[in-house]
C-alpha cells in the first residue's frame, strides 16, 4: 500500500511527525542570534543524552566520518592502534585507521560471537612498553546484532591508559553509555539512529584527555578538524534544518526519559528474540550479547522472508552484510519504535513463514513477544 512503510532496519530509522515538520521550517542564518541559541540548546541535550560534561561536536557527516574525525585529530602516522572487531562496522575501524597510516594491531572475536574482554586486557598487559596509544571499539555491531561488553573492556583500557575511541553509532540512545562514568574519551554517533532524525548529522564527545592528544597529533585535516567545531559551534555551514528536527527529537527523547528509552530498547531486544526462537529461527548473536538496537536472525530463507515482508506487508527488514548476504535478515528496532511495531512486524513475520511454508507459523512468536511486552 503506497504510504504504508514501516522501517525496520538500523538507520535510517523512522522519523516522528513532529521532528518532520521541524525539518519542513524556512532555514535561518547559521550565524543569526537565533540559530546560535537553538545549536546552544541542541547541544545541551546532546550532552544530557550522551551523558557527559565534554565538548560535544555535531558534524555534517555520516557516523563514517565521526569514525574519520576520531582517528585523525588524536594520532599520528605510524602511532600503534588496537582495533577490537567482531563484524563489518569493527573492521571498519581497522581500514580508517590504516589509511591514514597508523599501525594497527586487532583483538578479534568471530562475526556473531562477543568480543572476550579477556583477550583485550592480554593485548593490553602484553604492550609493557606502552606502545598502543587509543583502543577502538565498536559497541554495538549492527552487522550481527551483538553489543560488545563496553563497560569491562574500558576497565582494561583505563588500566593501560591509552585512550578509549567507541562507535557508539547503534548503542547510543539505545543502552546506557555513560561517558562521564565510565572515562571514555572519543564517542561517535550519527543522526539516523537512536537519534529519531533523518540522516546527514554525526556527534562527537571529546574528552579532555583526547584534547592533549590533539595538541600532538600529526594526521593531516581541516574539515573534519575538530579543533575548527571545538573553537566556533558551526565552523562551516550545518545542516540547519536537521538541527530544527534534532531539537525536537531531543525534547521528545527528554520527556521519555533516559531510563525509560533505554528498557523500552531492551523490551523490545527481548521480545524478538523470544519471538524469533519461538517460531523456530535462528538468532545470531548468542543470549546475553543481544544488541539493543538490532535482532539479526540467520536462516537460508532470508531474502525471501524480506521480499514477502516487504511486498505484502511494507515492513522492511536489513538484510545480512557482506558474507551474511542471503545467510540472515536483521530487525532493527532502534530510535522511534513502539510495542505495537514490534508486535506488527514480528505477526507479519509468522503471516511471512507460513507463506513461505518454513519456521513455525502457528502464533506462538507473537505470544511470546507480547507475553514480555506485558510484563515489563
Ligand atoms: C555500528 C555502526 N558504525 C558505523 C556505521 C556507519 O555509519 P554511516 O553509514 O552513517 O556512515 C554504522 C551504520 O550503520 C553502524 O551501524
Amino acid at each position: 500500500m503506497e504510504n504504508k512503510l514501516m522501517l525496520m532496519i538500523p538507520g535510517p530509522t523512522p522519523v516522528p511527525e513532529n521532528v518532520l515538520l521541524a525539518l519542513a521550517k524556512h532555514p535561518i542564518g547559521h550565524r543569526s542570534g537565533e540559530f546560535i541559541q537553538i545549536q546552544a540548546d541542541v547541544t545541551a541535550n546532546l550532552k544530557w543524552l550522551y551523558q557527559t560534561t565534554n565538548e560535544l561536536l555535531l558534524l555534517t557527516a555520516s557516523g563514517t566520518g565521526t569514525m574519520e574525525a576520531g582517528i585523525i585529530n588524536f594520532f599520528s602516522p605510524g602511532d600503534r592502534v588496537l582495533v577490537i572487531h567482531n563484524g563489518k562496522f569493527g573492521e571498519r575501524w581497522a581500514l580508517v585507521s590504516k589509511a591514514f597510516g597508523l599501525d594497527v594491531v586487532e583483538v578479534t572475536a568471530p562475526w556473531g560471537q562477543p568480543i572476550n574482554p579477556a583477550d583485550v586486557q592480554a593485548a593490553l598487559t602484553a604492550d609493557s612498553a606502552k606502545a598502543i596509544k587509543g583502543v577502538i571499539i565498536t559497541h554495538s555491531e549492527t552487522s550481527t546484532g551483538v553489543i560488545n561488553d563496553l563497560e569491562t573492556i574500558n576497565k582494561h583500557v583505563k588500566a593501560h591508559g591509552a585512550l578509549i575511541i567507541v562507535d557508539a553509532v547503534t548503542s547510543m540512545g539505545a543502552t546506557n553509555v555513560p561517558i562521564d562514568e565510565w572515562g571514555l574519551d572519543v564517542v561517535c554517533s550519527g543522526s539516523q539512529k537512536g537519534f529519531m532524525v533523518p540522516p546527514g548529522m554525526g556527534f562527537v564527545a571529546v574528552s579532555a584527555k583526547a584534547w592533549e592528544a590533539y595538541k600532538t597529533a600529526k594526521i593531516p585535516k581541516f574539515y573534519l578538524d575538530l579543533g575548527k567545531y571545538r573553537k566556533d559551534g558551526a565552523p562551516f555551514t550545518p545542516p540547519v534544518n536537521l538541527i530544527f528536527a534534532l531539537q525536537a527529537s531531543l525534547e521528545m527523547m527528554k520527556k521519555e526519559g533516559l531510563e525509560n528509552i533505554f528498557a523500552r530498547h531492551h523490551r523490545h531486544r527481548d521480545a524478538c528474540r523470544a519471538a524469533v526462537k519461538a517460531m523456530g529461527l535462528e538468532l545470531y548473536a548468542p543470549d546475553g550479547h543481544g544488541s539493543p538496537a538490532i535482532t539479526a536472525v540467520s536462516t537460508p530463507a532470508a531474502e525471501e522472508i524480506r521480499k514477502v515482508m516487504k511486498k505484502k506487508y511494507d515492513i522492511v527488514l536489513a538484510g545480512g552484510q557482506d558474507h551474511l548476504s542471503g545467510q540472515v535478515f536483521r530487525i532493527g528496532h532502534l530510535g522511534f519504535v513502539c510495542d505495537r511495531d514490534i508486535l506488527s512486524a514480528l505477526a507479519a513475520l509468522e503471516g511471512t513463514l507460513a507463506e513461505l511454508g518454513t519456521g513455525k507459523s502457528n502464533g506462538a512468536g507473537v505470544a511470546a513477544a507480547a507475553q514480555i511486552l506485558s510484563s515489563k
